[in-house]
């Protein structure tokens, strides 16, 4: 029976309520699955951490948690200390060393739950948004001068490399190849943004011919908002920039219901380093310590987590749990019920339970 080591990492807001939760009903599915093992290493990197020792990260840790076979992070982000600073410091601190290159978001409308689109069908939005996870917008190019005086300057400057995009298409190909629609849509600004973009749609091209049994199309990024609400159901694979999926994937949540159920996993396809899976919210200020965060992007996450170390079927079976638990009205505020994230963690375990029975 393998053991795999899980370094957690809660972090700030409602990231420590919702791991807790996530670890509660990995524990119970690993208990009653006994098909695997799974030891939990926590962290306590945090804007706290920040805050008393000036550093997200202690010296070392990278090296420290390159020994877990996975990551399981809550959110990062507090009030009194400036947003850059605090991804920076953390997520991004661990994501781009790891070279964890892949961002993946599936998004779809849980049995139970309802899109805020009309006539939406659960079938009719399932969606996996491949994000770029290293260079692009977020590769950290750029500075300010003339701080402070009238005439400041910032430049903010994407950085799009062939080697970036060709990794990145090959991963959203060979996504897309795996679900049954096999559609992707490639996801650029290439009319206004001439460089970059115009590159991406380049590379999609070459590595196109590589997957004929992939249907492609294009989409400008503006337009691409348009399609995903008035024809989801013409949408399966997407690939997009760092900036462009960061955005469609949180507006991706909102049609399938709520930002509280969408995974995401920072993934090295190479599996040199650990990868890292989260859900897509972030430290939620405004609902913090009042036990109402919905756990279910969490138990998501989880699942994508299994899934990647290999353990399919304990993932498929734990996303199911989730579902039966949703569609019986177990339901976190945000997605219209009145459960509290206790609630939703009791019924998924109790779910799980059941699959020992
Ligand atoms: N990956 C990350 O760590 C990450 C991602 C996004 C934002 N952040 C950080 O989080 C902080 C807050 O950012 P924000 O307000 O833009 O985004 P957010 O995702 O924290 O919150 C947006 C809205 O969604 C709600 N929400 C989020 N998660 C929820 C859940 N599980 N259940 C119920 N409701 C939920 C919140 O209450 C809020 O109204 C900032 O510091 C930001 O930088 C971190």
């Amino acid at each position: 029976m393998k053991t795999y080591s899980i370094a957690a990492i809660p972090a700030d807001g409602i990231g420590p309520e919702v791991i807790e939760a996530g670890i509660v009903v990995l524990k119970a599915l690993a208990e009653t699955l006994n098909t695997f093992n799974l030891n939990f290493t926590n962290y306590d990197w945090s804007s706290e951490t920040y805050k008393k020792t000036g550093a997200y990260i202690p010296e070392g840790g990278l090296e420290a948690l390159k020994k877990h076979d996975a990551i399981l992070f809550g959110a990062v982000g507090a009030p009194d200390v400036p947003d850059h600073i605090s991804l920076w410091g953390l997520r991004l601190a661990i994501c781009q060393p790891f070279q964890q290159y892949a961002n993946v978001r599936p998004t779809k409308i849980f049995r139970g739950t309802e899109s805020p689109l009309r006539n939406c069908a659960p079938g009719s939005l399932d969606w996996v948004i491949v994000r770029e996870n290293s260079e692009g917008e977020y590769a950290g190019q750029g500075g300010r001068s003339h701080r402070g005086q009238a005439w400041e300057v910032a430049t903010e400057t994407a950085i799009f490399s062939r080697h970036g995009v060709e990794r990145i298409m090959r991963f959203a190909f060979e996504t897309a190849q795996s679900r049954p629609r096999k559609l992707l849509t490639v996801v650029t600004k290439s009319n206004a943004q001439r460089n970059g973009m115009v590159l991406w749609d380049e590379v999609a091209k070459v590595v196109a011919s590589d997957f004929p049994d992939v249907t492609v199309d294009k989409m400008l990024v503006d337009a691409m908002t348009t399609r995903m609400v008035l024809k989801p159901e013409s949408i399966d694979t997407v690939v997009a920039t760092n900036l462009h999926a960061d955005i469609l994937s949180d507006l991706a949540a909102a049609l399938a219901g709520s930002i509280g159920i969408a995974p995401t996993s920072n993934l090295d396809p190479t599996r040199e380093n650990p990868s890292m899976f989260e859900p897509i919210h972030g430290s939620a200020f405004d609902i913090t310590g009042q036990g109402i965060a919905n756990p279910v992007a969490t138990f998501w996450t989880a699942a994508e987590m299994l899934a990647w170390l290999g353990e399919e079927d304990a993932s498929k079976k734990l996303l199911d749990c989730v579902e039966n638990v949703c569609e019986r009205g177990i339901l976190t505020r945000d997605l219209g019920g009145k459960a509290t994230t206790r609630e939703v963690t009791d019924a998924v375990v109790a779910e799980v339970e059941r699959l020992g029975a």
